[in-house]
Protein backbone atom coordinates (compact mmCIF):
# COMPACT_ATOMS: atom_id res chain seq x y z
CA UNK A 1 0.00 0.00 0.00
CA UNK A 2 1.13 3.22 -0.94
CA UNK A 3 2.29 5.23 1.96
CA UNK A 4 0.55 8.53 3.03
CA UNK A 5 3.48 10.74 3.70
CA UNK A 6 1.36 13.99 5.63
CA UNK A 7 4.34 14.61 8.03
CA UNK A 8 6.58 15.92 5.14
CA UNK A 9 4.13 17.80 3.35
CA UNK A 10 5.02 21.45 2.67
CA UNK A 11 2.01 24.36 2.75
CA UNK A 12 -0.16 23.12 -0.35
CA UNK A 13 -0.06 25.33 -3.60
CA UNK A 14 -2.05 24.87 -6.70
CA UNK A 15 1.73 25.44 -8.46
CA UNK A 16 2.40 24.27 -11.79
CA UNK A 17 4.95 21.74 -10.50
CA UNK A 18 1.40 20.31 -8.04
CA UNK A 19 -0.04 19.82 -11.34
CA UNK A 20 2.23 17.94 -12.98
CA UNK A 21 3.28 15.57 -9.51
CA UNK A 22 -0.69 14.94 -10.30
CA UNK A 23 -0.34 14.17 -13.91
CA UNK A 24 2.76 11.77 -13.06
CA UNK A 25 0.53 9.72 -10.41
CA UNK A 26 -1.84 9.40 -13.26
CA UNK A 27 0.13 7.02 -14.88
CA UNK A 28 -0.28 4.58 -11.96
CA UNK A 29 -4.21 4.48 -11.58
CA UNK A 30 -4.68 1.29 -13.35
CA UNK A 31 -1.49 -0.54 -12.15
CA UNK A 32 -1.33 0.85 -8.22
CA UNK A 33 -4.56 2.22 -8.13
CA UNK A 34 -3.58 2.80 -3.99
CA UNK A 35 -1.12 4.74 -5.23
CA UNK A 36 -2.75 6.61 -7.42
CA UNK A 37 -5.61 7.45 -5.05
CA UNK A 38 -4.03 8.04 -1.78
CA UNK A 39 -1.91 10.69 -3.77
CA UNK A 40 -4.96 11.93 -5.41
CA UNK A 41 -6.87 12.06 -1.85
CA UNK A 42 -4.27 13.67 -0.18
CA UNK A 43 -3.81 16.53 -2.81
CA UNK A 44 -7.71 17.22 -2.64
CA UNK A 45 -8.53 17.27 0.95
CA UNK A 46 -5.09 19.85 1.49
CA UNK A 47 -7.04 21.96 -1.34
CA UNK A 48 -10.68 21.04 0.84
CA UNK A 49 -8.37 22.51 3.69
CA UNK A 50 -7.67 25.93 1.91
CA UNK A 51 -11.76 26.65 2.34
CA UNK A 52 -12.40 25.29 5.81
CA UNK A 53 -10.99 23.77 8.94
CA UNK A 54 -11.39 19.88 8.96
CA UNK A 55 -10.05 19.23 12.32
CA UNK A 56 -12.70 18.58 14.77
CA UNK A 57 -15.47 18.82 11.80
CA UNK A 58 -17.81 16.44 10.12
CA UNK A 59 -17.46 15.90 6.68
CA UNK A 60 -20.02 13.48 4.31
CA UNK A 61 -18.13 12.93 0.78
CA UNK A 62 -20.95 11.81 -1.45
CA UNK A 63 -19.98 8.80 -3.69
CA UNK A 64 -16.57 7.83 -1.51
CA UNK A 65 -15.52 5.08 -2.89
CA UNK A 66 -13.73 2.48 -1.44
CA UNK A 67 -12.14 4.64 1.10
CA UNK A 68 -8.92 6.19 0.14
CA UNK A 69 -10.50 9.73 1.20
CA UNK A 70 -11.17 8.57 4.65
CA UNK A 71 -7.68 7.90 5.33
CA UNK A 72 -7.14 11.05 4.04
CA UNK A 73 -9.90 13.19 5.73
CA UNK A 74 -9.01 11.27 9.16
CA UNK A 75 -5.73 11.96 8.97
CA UNK A 76 -6.84 15.92 9.13
CA UNK A 77 -9.12 15.00 12.24
CA UNK A 78 -12.06 15.27 10.27
CA UNK A 79 -14.91 12.97 11.30
CA UNK A 80 -15.34 11.15 7.73
CA UNK A 81 -18.69 9.39 6.63
CA UNK A 82 -19.07 8.33 3.00
CA UNK A 83 -21.95 7.71 1.03
CA UNK A 84 -22.30 5.87 -2.12
CA UNK A 85 -24.54 3.94 -4.16
CA UNK A 86 -22.52 1.09 -5.13
CA UNK A 87 -21.57 -2.07 -2.77
CA UNK A 88 -19.15 -3.07 -5.19
CA UNK A 89 -17.25 0.75 -4.75
CA UNK A 90 -17.65 0.41 -1.18
CA UNK A 91 -15.63 -2.52 -1.12
CA UNK A 92 -13.27 -2.35 -3.34
CA UNK A 93 -10.87 -2.35 -0.31
CA UNK A 94 -12.57 -5.16 2.06
CA UNK A 95 -15.00 -4.37 4.07
CA UNK A 96 -17.20 -1.77 3.86
CA UNK A 97 -15.92 0.99 6.57
CA UNK A 98 -18.32 2.13 9.30
CA UNK A 99 -19.88 5.13 8.98
CA UNK A 100 -20.87 4.43 5.66
CA UNK A 101 -24.44 5.01 4.20
CA UNK A 102 -25.42 3.02 1.19
CA UNK A 103 -28.09 5.15 -0.73
CA UNK A 104 -27.85 8.04 -3.55
CA UNK A 105 -26.42 11.09 -3.45
CA UNK A 106 -29.43 12.44 -5.46
CA UNK A 107 -31.78 11.87 -2.08
CA UNK A 108 -29.50 12.09 0.64
CA UNK A 109 -30.79 10.27 4.17
CA UNK A 110 -30.03 13.19 6.04
CA UNK A 111 -31.33 16.02 7.88
CA UNK A 112 -30.65 19.63 6.78
CA UNK A 113 -28.08 21.56 7.99
CA UNK A 114 -26.64 18.00 9.29
CA UNK A 115 -23.15 18.20 8.73
CA UNK A 116 -20.29 20.82 8.60
CA UNK A 117 -18.59 19.68 5.02
CA UNK A 118 -20.17 18.20 2.44
CA UNK A 119 -17.35 17.13 -0.19
CA UNK A 120 -17.89 14.99 -3.89
CA UNK A 121 -14.91 14.51 -5.99
CA UNK A 122 -15.84 13.02 -9.12
CA UNK A 123 -19.16 11.71 -8.85
CA UNK A 124 -21.45 14.08 -9.94
CA UNK A 125 -20.87 13.02 -13.89
CA UNK A 126 -21.97 9.49 -13.04
CA UNK A 127 -25.53 10.74 -11.46
CA UNK A 128 -28.32 11.31 -13.75
CA UNK A 129 -29.63 14.30 -11.98
CA UNK A 130 -26.24 15.78 -10.85
CA UNK A 131 -27.40 19.62 -9.75
CA UNK A 132 -29.93 17.70 -7.83
CA UNK A 133 -27.17 16.07 -5.84
CA UNK A 134 -25.68 19.68 -5.79
CA UNK A 135 -28.91 20.86 -4.36
CA UNK A 136 -29.05 17.99 -1.75
CA UNK A 137 -25.88 18.66 -0.57
CA UNK A 138 -26.33 22.41 -0.11
CA UNK A 139 -29.22 21.14 1.67
CA UNK A 140 -27.61 19.30 3.97
CA UNK A 141 -24.80 21.25 5.22
CA UNK A 142 -25.30 23.77 8.39
CA UNK A 143 -25.34 27.07 7.45
CA UNK A 144 -22.04 28.83 7.33
CA UNK A 145 -20.33 25.10 6.32
CA UNK A 146 -18.71 24.85 3.03
CA UNK A 147 -19.90 22.50 -0.03
CA UNK A 148 -17.18 21.19 -2.21
CA UNK A 149 -18.12 19.37 -5.34
CA UNK A 150 -15.79 18.60 -8.15
CA UNK A 151 -16.88 16.80 -11.57
CA UNK A 152 -14.89 16.04 -14.54
CA UNK A 153 -15.92 18.23 -17.34
CA UNK A 154 -17.05 16.60 -20.35
CA UNK A 155 -15.48 18.56 -23.09
CA UNK A 156 -12.34 17.98 -21.22
CA UNK A 157 -10.17 15.53 -22.45
CA UNK A 158 -11.26 13.04 -19.61
CA UNK A 159 -14.74 13.89 -20.33
CA UNK A 160 -15.86 10.46 -22.25
CA UNK A 161 -13.44 8.65 -19.35
CA UNK A 162 -12.40 4.85 -20.65
CA UNK A 163 -13.72 6.05 -24.22
CA UNK A 164 -12.12 9.42 -24.87
CA UNK A 165 -11.26 10.97 -27.13
CA UNK A 166 -14.52 9.04 -29.25
CA UNK A 167 -17.15 11.26 -26.38
CA UNK A 168 -15.93 14.62 -28.93
CA UNK A 169 -17.56 12.71 -31.41
CA UNK A 170 -20.79 11.93 -29.34
CA UNK A 171 -21.62 9.68 -26.17
CA UNK A 172 -23.31 7.19 -27.56
CA UNK A 173 -20.92 6.83 -30.76
CA UNK A 174 -18.10 6.35 -28.30
CA UNK A 175 -19.90 3.81 -25.74
CA UNK A 176 -21.07 2.05 -28.91
CA UNK A 177 -17.30 2.16 -30.56
CA UNK A 178 -15.50 0.69 -27.21
CA UNK A 179 -18.18 -2.10 -26.91
CA UNK A 180 -17.12 -2.45 -30.34
CA UNK A 181 -13.70 -2.82 -30.35
CA UNK A 182 -13.58 -4.74 -26.68
CA UNK A 183 -16.31 -6.97 -26.63
CA UNK A 184 -17.37 -5.51 -23.49
CA UNK A 185 -19.51 -2.27 -22.08
CA UNK A 186 -16.89 0.07 -20.95
CA UNK A 187 -17.62 0.54 -16.83
CA UNK A 188 -18.78 3.98 -17.47
CA UNK A 189 -21.59 4.00 -19.69
CA UNK A 190 -22.95 7.38 -21.83
CA UNK A 191 -26.68 8.16 -21.00
CA UNK A 192 -26.63 5.22 -17.64
CA UNK A 193 -23.68 6.15 -15.29
CA UNK A 194 -22.04 8.67 -17.60
CA UNK A 195 -23.63 12.37 -17.91
CA UNK A 196 -22.99 15.18 -20.08
CA UNK A 197 -21.64 17.59 -17.41
CA UNK A 198 -20.15 21.18 -18.58
CA UNK A 199 -18.23 24.20 -16.68
CA UNK A 200 -21.49 26.06 -18.23
CA UNK A 201 -23.43 24.09 -16.33
CA UNK A 202 -21.65 24.10 -13.09
CA UNK A 203 -20.64 27.75 -13.29
CA UNK A 204 -24.63 28.99 -13.62
CA UNK A 205 -25.89 26.05 -10.95
CA UNK A 206 -23.76 28.14 -8.56
CA UNK A 207 -24.30 31.36 -9.41
CA UNK A 208 -27.86 30.98 -9.03
CA UNK A 209 -27.89 29.47 -5.81
CA UNK A 210 -29.61 31.36 -2.90
CA UNK A 211 -28.69 29.54 -0.03
CA UNK A 212 -24.97 29.31 -0.64
CA UNK A 213 -22.55 32.32 -1.56
CA UNK A 214 -20.05 30.80 -4.13
CA UNK A 215 -16.67 30.78 -2.72
CA UNK A 216 -14.63 29.85 -5.76
CA UNK A 217 -14.71 28.26 -9.08
CA UNK A 218 -11.75 26.90 -10.17
CA UNK A 219 -10.09 24.31 -12.50
CA UNK A 220 -9.63 21.06 -9.82
CA UNK A 221 -6.13 19.96 -11.70
CA UNK A 222 -4.90 23.00 -13.02
CA UNK A 223 -2.32 25.59 -12.14
CA UNK A 224 -4.17 28.87 -9.72
CA UNK A 225 -2.67 30.91 -12.02
CA UNK A 226 -4.80 29.31 -15.28
CA UNK A 227 -8.17 30.01 -13.46
CA UNK A 228 -9.11 32.62 -16.11
CA UNK A 229 -9.52 30.32 -18.63
CA UNK A 230 -12.45 29.30 -16.48
CA UNK A 231 -14.05 32.63 -17.79
CA UNK A 232 -13.96 31.91 -21.12
CA UNK A 233 -16.50 30.43 -23.20
CA UNK A 234 -15.52 27.39 -25.05
CA UNK A 235 -12.22 27.44 -24.19
CA UNK A 236 -13.31 26.73 -20.72
CA UNK A 237 -15.15 23.82 -21.67
CA UNK A 238 -11.75 21.88 -23.18
CA UNK A 239 -9.08 23.54 -21.03
CA UNK A 240 -10.44 22.98 -17.38
CA UNK A 241 -10.48 19.49 -16.77
CA UNK A 242 -12.20 18.85 -13.75
CA UNK A 243 -14.27 22.12 -12.35
CA UNK A 244 -14.41 22.49 -8.27
CA UNK A 245 -17.21 24.43 -7.28
CA UNK A 246 -16.73 25.85 -3.88
CA UNK A 247 -19.56 27.31 -1.71
CA UNK A 248 -20.56 28.69 1.55
CA UNK A 249 -24.29 27.73 2.56
CA UNK A 250 -26.01 31.34 4.20
C1 LIG B 1 -15.33 7.79 -10.16
S1 LIG B 1 -15.89 7.24 -8.62
C2 LIG B 1 -15.25 8.50 -7.55
C3 LIG B 1 -14.83 7.94 -6.22
C4 LIG B 1 -14.10 8.96 -5.32
N1 LIG B 1 -15.00 10.01 -4.91
C5 LIG B 1 -12.89 9.53 -6.05
O1 LIG B 1 -12.83 10.74 -6.32
O2 LIG B 1 -11.97 8.73 -6.35
C6 LIG B 1 -17.61 7.60 -8.66
C7 LIG B 1 -18.34 7.13 -7.43
O3 LIG B 1 -19.67 7.65 -7.46
C8 LIG B 1 -20.54 6.65 -6.97
N2 LIG B 1 -21.89 6.94 -7.42
C9 LIG B 1 -22.42 6.80 -8.64
N3 LIG B 1 -23.72 7.19 -8.65
C10 LIG B 1 -24.01 7.61 -7.40
C11 LIG B 1 -25.18 8.13 -6.76
N4 LIG B 1 -26.33 8.30 -7.43
N5 LIG B 1 -25.11 8.44 -5.46
C12 LIG B 1 -23.96 8.28 -4.76
N6 LIG B 1 -22.81 7.79 -5.31
C13 LIG B 1 -22.85 7.45 -6.60
C14 LIG B 1 -19.95 5.38 -7.55
O4 LIG B 1 -20.41 4.23 -6.91
C15 LIG B 1 -18.45 5.61 -7.34
O5 LIG B 1 -18.01 5.19 -6.09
Amino acid sequence: MFRRAASTRGPWRASLGRSLRLLREFRYEQPDPARFYTALADDSVQQLSQYAELAGRSVLDVGGGPGYFRDAFRAEGASYFALDADVGELSGLGDIASGTVIGSGMQLPFADDAVDLTYSSNVLEHVEKPWQMAEEMVRVTRPGGVVFISYTVWFGPWGGHETAPWHYLGGRYARARYARKHGVQPKNKFGESLFKVTVRDGVEWARAQQGAEVVDLTPRYNPRWSRWLMFVPGVREVATWNLAIVLRKK
